[in-house]
Formats: C-alpha cells, sequence, structure tokens
C-alpha cells in the first residue's frame, strides 16, 4: 500500500504495509530519527510527534490514519543553526541529560504552548504526564518549556502546526504534583 504523509510540510510517499506505525516509517523511511523508540506501547512518550495538532504516540499509531493530515516531528521545529523556540530553551535550560526522552518531551510541551504559549507550571506538569524521563531532568525541562512559552509571548514563532491539545495521561507521574 502507499500513503502519502505529509511531515514537517513536505509530502512524502511511501510503501508500507497500512498498520505500519508512523515511528518506523519517520526512522525507517524518511530518516527523521529524532522520535524516538522507547516502549513501543504507548507509555513512555519517547516517540511523540504532533499530528493535526494532537501530541500522539507515532510507536501506536498506524499511517493508514494519517492520510491528508499534518505531521510535525522535533525536526519541524527548527535547524542547529536556526533552532526554534522550544529548541534554545532546552539549550538555554540543558535540559538534557541523556537526550533520549526530550525529543518527545518538546512535541508534546510544542502541542501545550502552540494553543496556550502563557500555559502555567502547573499546566505544563499535567501536559507532560505521558512523559517519562528516566535521568530525572524534569525541572529543567520544566523551567525550559516556560522559557519556550515567555519566547513564543515574546514574539518567538509558534512551531509546528494548527492548534494544539495534549492528550490526557491516565497515570500522572510523582513528578506532575503540582508546586508547592
Ligand atoms: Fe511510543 Fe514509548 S515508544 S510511547
Amino acid at each position: 500500500m502507499t500513503v502519502t504523509l505529509n511531515v514537517n510540510g513536505a509530502d512524502h510517499t511511501v510503501d508500507a504495509e497500512p498498520d505500519t506505525p508512523l515511528l518506523y516509517v519517520l526512522r525507517n523511511d524518511l530518516g527523521l530519527n529524532g522520535a524516538k523508540f522507547g516502549c513501543g506501547l504507548g507509555q513512555c512518550g519517547a516517540c511523540t510527534v504532533i499530528v493535526d495538532g494532537y501530541a500522539v504516540f507515532s510507536c501506536t499509531t498506524p499511517i493508514m490514519m494519517l492520510e491528508g493530515r499534518q505531521i510535525v516531528t522535533v525536526e519541524g521545529l527548527g535547524t542547529i543553526d536556526n533552532p526554534g523556540p522550544m529548541q534554545q530553551a532546552f539549550i538555554d535550560e540543558q535540559a538534557a541529560q541523556c537526550g533520549y526522552c526530550i525529543p518527545g518531551m518538546m512535541m508534546r510541551a510544542q502541542a501545550l504552548l502552540n494553543e496556550n504559549p502563557a500555559a502555567s507550571e502547573a499546566e505544563v506538569r499535567r501536559a507532560l504526564h505521558p512523559n517519562l524521563c528516566r535521568c530525572g531532568t524534569h525541572m529543567r525541562i520544566l523551567r525550559a518549556v516556560l522559557r519556550a512559552g515567555a519566547a513564543m509571548q515574546n514574539g518567538g514563532a509558534a512551531s509546528g502546526t494548527g492548534t494544539c491539545r495534549s492528550m490526557p495521561s491516565p497515570v500522572a507521574p510523582s513528578w506532575a504534583a503540582p508546586a508547592r
């Protein structure tokens, strides 16, 4: 089956089984290795991308659902020479340790900020529930997302496409508890 996927504003026609996870096509067919394979089960968030404004797990999203939709990966947020506000904020806050979770964190945070760049710390914590970091850089990630929101409010362009809503998580990790 051939499917045409719009990724980061460009159309790509791929030949793959309809139930192939988007993550596999991104990494293996399109050479977009930003989204990571963590669990493959929709439980860690390392594979998060934005589809029509929603932060989604690309490891559990089959490509047959995606024709005509707009997909944004971390590569669509900016470049090494011209990082987007989210990427620059993560650099400025040195928010990565091993870095494996960071593209997914950025995409879910971008989904939130595209809808509301003035999101509060509590709203950021809530939005990032589905994404796990095993290194423990959560506080730096929080600071980076808030910094990115401030930059976007001060004229930094929103990245990705459309309005964004972040899928709720069934389980809130301890770090997502409201600040005291
Ligand atoms: Fe997709 Fe873990 S790899 S949620």
